[in-house]
């Protein structure tokens, strides 16, 4: 059987599969589920900085209801449960997941400030999480602010949680900066032992007969594969001594086969766990283990990187060669056809 073995943010993982943040790795029971199938790491949902807000507010509000008549006040206060506001739901997933599961559990936060990252971190690390994930999604909606504001924002970030804590430290980015190249060095030099490429944006749609905006999580479809194996395959060979892990798309073995073979350390699973459950695991472990058997490898470190491109090689030139030849191809395909054009 074919050695699978992989590092990850310094932790020596039996495969390269990781259950990415989701529904599935918010709960004890499917998290002992998904270790049970093979799963090799978890990362758990991000502690929202807003959630915590909200529930402070709300707290705030159960908390001032009927103080004026004392005598019944007794009777509104919340049950005991809910004084386990803010930070604390969080740190008792990961001290349960911590308790329960042998696997590494890598904890996320996504803040607003980079204060606010290394305090949230600092909780969940106290909590015992073995790593911190540090989700940096935000929309930049202001236009007037640049990008090089929002990108100081997250180097800032990432550098103030190096700062606190003494576990590793990944970044999980969006594909949408200008020079995504340019930032994800910039986020190593700050700092992160990994990068997960990429986080996916949720994108609401609008009801055409209420008028209202729809908040909807559309699960990923395998095609969206290809933007991390393009970053991981030119990324690999400039950041060598950082972890890179793919995320979105991977919904089998194939798919994270392909993840190793353009250099990911890793290869996250979110959408593929919640179409098809946690067992699926065990299948893409399988199909793994037998594309390696059937292609005579003992190891897939043997073929990890050996699609991705060389350093010095000039990324840009690369892509621009293949844009005109993918164009290209389109129009000597055997099946063009255009509606009304011989
Ligand atoms: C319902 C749902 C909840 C998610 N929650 C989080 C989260 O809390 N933090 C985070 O960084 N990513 C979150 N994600 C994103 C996933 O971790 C993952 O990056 C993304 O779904 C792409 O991977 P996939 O193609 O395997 O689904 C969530 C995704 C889904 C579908």
């Amino acid at each position: 059987m074919a050695d699978l073995r992989t590092r990850y943010l310094g932790f020596e993982l039996r495969t390269p599969l990781v259950a990415s943040a989701g529904p599935l790795t918010g709960r004890l029971d499917t998290l002992v589920r998904l270790e049970e199938a093979g799963i090799s790491a978890v990362v758990l949902p991000s502690l929202f900085e807003e959630e915590l807000v909200s529930e402070s507010l709300e707290l705030h509000d159960v908390l001032e209801l009927g103080t004026e008549q004392f005598g019944e006040a007794l009777s509104y206060l919340p049950d005991p449960g809910f004084y386990e506001m803010g930070p604390e739901r969080h740190a008792q997933l990961v001290a349960s997941a911590k308790d329960h599961l042998a696997i590494p559990v890598i904890a996320s936060v996504n803040a607003t400030t980079p204060s606010a990252f290394a305090r949230y971190s600092c909780v969940l690390t106290d909590a015992g999480a073995d790593a911190i994930e540090l989700n940096l999604y935000a929309v930049p909606a202001n236009p007037d602010v640049g990008a090089d504001a929002v990108e100081s924002r997250y180097l800032e970030a990432i550098a103030a949680v190096r700062d606190v804590v003494t576990v590793p430290v990944s970044a999980k980015l969006s594909p949408f900066f200008s020079s995504t190249g340019h930032f994800a060095v910039r986020a190593a030099e700050a700092g992160a032992d990994g990068l997960v490429l990429f986080n996916r944006f949720y994108q609401p749609d609008l009801d055409l007969e209420s008028l209202d905006v729809l908040p909807i999580v559309e699960l990923s479809h395998p095609f969206e594969l290809r933007l991390p194996l393009r970053w991981i395959a030119i990324l690999r060979s400039r950041l060598p001594g950082v972890s890179l892990a793919a995320s979105s798309g991977v919904h089998d073995g194939l798919s994270a086969l392909k993840a190793l073979l353009v250099g990911a350390d890793v290869a996250m699973m979110t959408s593929a766990l919640l179409q098809l459950g946690a067992d699926h695991v065990r299948s893409v472990e399988a199909e793994l283990r037998s594309w390696l058997a059937d292609h005579e490898y003992v190891s897939s470190s043997e073929l990890r990187g050996s699609v991705s491109q060389a350093t010095g090689s000039d990324a840009g030139e690369f892509e621009r060669a293949n844009y005109v030849k993918v164009l290209h191809s389109w129009t000597s395909a055997d099946n063009f056809a255009v509606p009304g054009l011989d």
